[in-house]
């Protein structure tokens, strides 16, 4: 193996350091090349694949196989980045029902697999990482839910929701989680969760005080124009420049 390689502990190490994690996502083997040969140390095969790749309207409609066929494209790029990749949606009601298919997505090159959800999905979380799956949670505004509750709502503003959000936190870790990301958590309950738990705290659109930050990569570059998070300010803008590209070839055609 190379030696080289970020495993889940050198990720958990980060934190321990307090250097912060910088993770994006890939869907396929150029962008996972690009992201490892800049750097970046997790790269995470998300379903938001399914919005900024495959054209759905959210994340609901990704399936077990588009998920298995883009995490091997992404993990042929042998990335020294930790590959990870998202269970989609109704992929892990059951503990049997996780463990079989983080197996298909382990096999299909993820080291480690996500799943959305605290208390209700304790049981498949313990058996993923019975079964030797290094798993990492996601807590805050969680997109498979987002269509039952009526959009992309900022989590932790009241108060049960603050209280139940540091318990869902707590138990995830004590199950075992490697990580787990915060997507659009309030920035002082973020910021208290990430002081209170011994792992790191990934955030999205949820303030500086995370362990580290991930993005979906399209938002970053520019890569989906017809929606951007208004958390993220895109680098480059890369629409503009195919279309620019495009246009100077086509107009070059004698
Ligand atoms: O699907 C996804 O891209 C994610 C993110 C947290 C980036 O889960």
């Amino acid at each position: 193996m190379d030696s080289q390689k970020i495993t889940v502990a050198a990720i958990r190490a980060m934190k321990s350091r307090g250097e912060k994690i910088a993770a994006l996502t890939a869907y396929d083997f150029p962008l996972t090349k690009l992201l490892d040969e800049s750097g970046i140390p997790l790269i995470h095969v998300g379903d938001s694949l399914g919005m900024v790749v495959l054209g759905y309207p959210d994340t609901t409609h990704v399936t077990m196989a588009e998920m298995e066929h883009h995490v091997r494209a992404a993990a042929r790029a042998k990335p020294k980045a930790l590959l990870g990749a998202d269970l989609p949606f109704k992929s892990y009601e059951t503990p049997e029902q996780a463990v079989e298919n983080s197996k298909r997505l382990a096999a299909a090159g993820a080291e480690f697999v996500k799943a959305e959800g605290g208390h209700e999905i304790l049981d498949p979380v313990r058996a993923i990482i019975s079964a030797g799956i290094p798993f990492c949670g996601h807590l805050g505004m969680l997109p498979q839910h987002a269509v039952e509750e009526g959009g992309y709502h900022v989590k932790g503003k009241m108060d049960p929701e603050h209280q139940a959000l540091l318990e869902d936190a707590q138990a995830l870790a004590t199950a075992g989680a490697f990580a787990i990301v915060l997507e659009l958590v309030t920035p002082p309950v973020a910021q208290e969760l990430t002081q209170a738990l011994p792992i790191p705290t990934i955030g999205i659109g949820s303030g500086p005080g995370c362990d580290g930050q991930i993005l979906v990569t399209s938002d970053l570059i520019g890569m989906f124009p017809w929606f951007t998070p208004r958390f993220v300010k895109p680098r480059v803008n890369c629409a503009a420049e195919i279309k620019a590209a495009v246009a100077a070839w086509k107009n070059s055609l004698v």
